[in-house]
């Protein structure tokens, strides 16, 4: 299997650009996945420049309804005429995010793009092909990013705090290896573990995404300690974590230090052979 990280919030080379948002590319034995698309069609300038072909993909995710990481569904869209796009019905719903002075400012999906027919909305637990498994619904509320907390729906009738209904995360098995992908892992990456346990009985071997330990609207981190719990807790999984985009460099530094060889950090541009 290999995944090139089309898009993230830093970058390999001057080459290629990097910008707040998350896309991967993933090539197993069966398929071509697009897993989320950043904010723009920055992925797709990429994707050109890493040798990857939009037009064979022949499936998406998209992991949330957050712009950095459906961003560029529409030029996703154009760049390819047969993939089904696998989000949630709640992706599209208004999210907003509250900003100083009450402000709120939408950080929410192109809601023109809803109907599109090439959208399939997954249920909590969603197959898509053999060895390829979507799960939402996690429930657990073990170190909820602290970042959430400025996160909203409108309802219409006013704002109520988002509960992440919207999200998903994304299983593959292939050659007797589990890859857990999470795109924000807003719902925790340790709840997200423990459902992960709860339902297939084992844990991964591998886990990618970003773990929302940075909060990029106010840029502020997750305290020091929280942070070295989780990589506590991580470590303990014994799986290796490949970890990026809103997880942010110094509190991925403190998770290398307790979590050493476990645990690597992935850039534009970077190509994982699993
Ligand atoms: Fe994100
Ligand atoms: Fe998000």
């Amino acid at each position: 299997m290999i995944i090139k990280t089309l898009s993230e919030n830093t970058s390999l080379s001057d080459s290629l650009g990097s910008e707040h948002g998350l896309s991967l590319h993933i090539e197993t034995k069966r398929h071509r996945i697009l897993f989320d698309t950043g904010a723009s069609d920055l992925f797709a300038e990429n994707a050109k420049k890493m040798g990857v072909d939009l037009s064979l993909v022949d499936l998406a995710v998209i992991s949330h309804g957050h712009y950095d990481h459906g961003g560029g569904l529409k030029a996703f869209l154009k760049a390819n005429s047969k993939a089904r796009i696998y989000l949630r019905r709640q992706a599209f719903d208004p999210h907003y995010v509250k900003r100083d002075g009450d402000v709120k400012s939408y950080i929410g999906l192109d809601k023109t793009l809803a109907e599109n027919e090439r959208m399939v909305f997954c249920e909590d637990c969603f197959v898509i092909d053999q060895g390829l498994t979507l799960f939402s619904g996690v429930r657990g509320r073990a170190f909820i990013p602290t970042g959430n907390k400025i996160l909203l729906v409108n309802q219409g009738d006013g704002f109520v705090l988002d509960q992440f209904a919207h999200e998903q995360n994304l299983i593959i098995e292939e050659d007797g290896k589990t890859l857990l992908l999470a795109g924000c892992a807003h719902a925790g990456i340790v709840n997200i573990l423990y459902h992960f346990k709860e339902n297939k009985g084992s844990l991964p071997n591998i886990v990618i995404g970003g773990f929302h330990l940075y909060n990029w609207n106010d840029k502020e981190k997750e305290e020091t300690k929280i942070i070295q719990h989780i990589g506590k807790s991580l470590l303990d999984t014994k799986a290796k974590f490949y970890t990026c985009h809103c997880t942010g460099l110094e509190p991925y530094n403190i998770l290398k230090t307790v979590m050493g060889k476990n645990i690597e950090y992935i850039s534009t541009g970077s190509v994982l052979n699993l």
